[in-house]
């Protein structure tokens, strides 16, 4: 499907649309499953005595959900969007984009299949087993063909910035699954990796460590630096910032896994350098934070007046917070006390409801319109109930499992006089209960507003175009 009236040049939104809507269908679903495995460890009787709805299997389920489908999608859309237009350009390969968007829902049904029914290389956000990762590493590769084969044939003279930290996530999401991924396979649904001991723990690591810099962040930074300057009407702040930002990025992260493994058997001076990295890693983060957030400066009465824009602001502080405290966390000493807690999961979801999920939703409701011939969505109204929403949910999740993870660490470090332990597991475990339902009722509350969007999507989508024009936006 392409577009049917866009001015010169004939921009191709078809694969735009189906990504964007797929990231609210992939959204609800991930964040129902997150919702569902918070009650779970709440009420424990909810896995039903059913092989296929246990906690251990759902978990893996929500992550690759939320990640690589939702984000993965929201990602998908809003690059083969951004390239086209800083490109002044259609997309290369048309044909090629289709096939990215209908393979990767492929890799999304099939994730959806296996990981119930426990099939799982059981490495962290890579449990997928090996024909599924054959599979994502042909899409992959035609996704990065169509993004960097636009920009080859771009008219316009420069890159602007967003397409370099696109570009920096293709490149470096190909390198670390194809690696991380290499296996020996045993059947078509076991195989084992060819890394053994602290080695793999260390490729696993800097795996998982690089998805967050490069999935989760890197592309979000994309999408930052395209919808925050065309939602606010300004451009950004400081672009010799955004290259510094860049640069300072992606040389940096590469080093900080090691911060996965404090107090582990990998060797102490690696930790250390994990930990060193992580936090010089505060510098470019509050750079990328401070560049997005000033872009509105002489502008700050549309955070009152426009909720989208407020989406992208508020993505951007939550993004802050998670840049200051991943690197506190990576001290050893503080890592000692919040390793194994709920505070990571509090981290974690700082940085994925409130700045992933965020940005993706902000940029999403500023795309809508744009791609449907739209002045603004169907209720600007809904929109602002969507955004407290996510701001309360957030909040409510990470605050309860910031309580709840330092009273565990807290716990379980005590001792008495004698030196034997002051607490049992299980007691740990019980001053952790109440919080686990504030977290579920956060997630809820997260969701419904998932809903929201849904509902408002459709309506713009199906309501007659004003202008008749499916390409709203200026160049
Ligand atoms: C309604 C929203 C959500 C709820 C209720 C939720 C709930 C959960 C729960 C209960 C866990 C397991 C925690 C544990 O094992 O102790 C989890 C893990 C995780 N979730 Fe979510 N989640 C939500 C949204 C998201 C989103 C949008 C993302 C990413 C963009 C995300 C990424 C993750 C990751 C990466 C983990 C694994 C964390 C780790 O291993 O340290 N979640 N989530
Ligand atoms: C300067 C930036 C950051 C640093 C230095 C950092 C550092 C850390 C540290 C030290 C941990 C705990 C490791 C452990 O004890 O097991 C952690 C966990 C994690 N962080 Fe961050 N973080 C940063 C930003 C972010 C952001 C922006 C996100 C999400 C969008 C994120 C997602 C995660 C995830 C998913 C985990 C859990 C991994 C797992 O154990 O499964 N981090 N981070």
């Amino acid at each position: 499907m392409s577009n049917s009236q866009a001015a010169t040049p004939q921009y191709d939104y078809g694969v735009v649309k189906q990504f964007s809507v797929m990231t609210v269908v992939w959204g609800i679903v991930g964040m129902a499953v997150g919702v569902f495995i918070a009650a779970q460890l709440a009420f424990p009787a909810l896995n039903f005595d059913l092989p296929w709805l246990t906690y251990s299997r759902l978990r893996p389920l929500h992550t690759n959900a939320v990640i690589f489908a939702f984000g993965g999608c929201a990602l998908m859309a809003t690059s083969f969007y951004v390239v086209q237009r800083t490109c002044q350009t259609a997309l290369f390969a048309p044909a090629l984009a289709k096939f990215v968007f209908w393979g990767w829902q492929l890799v999304i049904l099939l994730a959806a299949v296996t990981l119930p029914l426990g099939i799982s290389s059981a490495k962290e956000y890579a449990e997928l087993e090996w024909p599924i990762d054959i599979l994502i590493a042909v899409v992959w590769v035609a996704y990065a063909v169509v993004f960097f084969g636009t920009v080859a044939k771009r008219t316009t003279s420069h890159i602007y910035v967003a397409n370099w930290f696109y570009g920096a996530f293709i490149i470096t999401v190909a390198l670390l699954h194809i690696v991380n991924s290499l296996a020996i396979p045993v059947t078509l649904t076991k195989s084992y990796s060819v890394y053994a001991g602290a080695m793999d723990a260390m490729v696993q690591w800097w795996y998982g460590h690089n998805a967050v810099g490069f999935f989760l962040t890197a592309g979000f930074l994309g999408m930052m630096y395209y919808f925050v300057p065309k939602q606010a009407g300004r451009p950004v702040y400081s672009y010799r910032l955004s290259i510094v930002h860049f640069w300072a990025l992606i040389s940096i992260y590469m080093w900080a896994g090691p911060h996965h493994l404090h107090y582990t058997a990998l060797p102490d001076w690696a930790q250390s350098i994990g930990m060193v990295f992580s936090l010089v890693l505060l510098a470019p983060s509050w750079g990328g934070m401070i560049n997005g957030i000033m872009t509105l400066s002489g502008a700050w009465e549309k955070l009152r007046d426009d909720p989208v824009i407020r989406f992208l602001i508020v993505a951007l502080s939550f993004y802050g917070m998670s840049t200051f405290e991943g690197p506190m966390m990576s001290i050893k000493t503080v890592n000692a006390l919040s390793h194994y807690t709920d505070w990571t999961i509090g981290h974690v979801h700082s940085g994925a409801l409130g700045w992933v999920a965020m940005i993706s939703i902000g940029s999403i409701y500023a795309l809508i319109p744009w791609l449907y011939g739209k002045k603004e969505m169907h209720s600007v109204g809904l929109v602002n109930t969507h955004f407290w929403l996510a701001t309360i949910g957030t909040v409510l999740y990470i605050a309860s499992m910031w309580v709840a993870g330092i009273s565990q660490g807290l716990m379980w470090r005590a001792v008495n006089d004698d030196g034997t332990l002051t607490y049992t597991f299980v007691e740990s475990l019980k001053a952790t209960y109440p919080y686990y339902v504030v977290r579920m009722i956060g997630g809820l509350v997260f969701l419904s507003g998932m809903f929201l969007m849904a509902y408002n999507v459709f309506k713009t989508m199906s309501s007659p175009a004003a202008s008749g024009n499916t390409a709203a936006q200026p160049a």
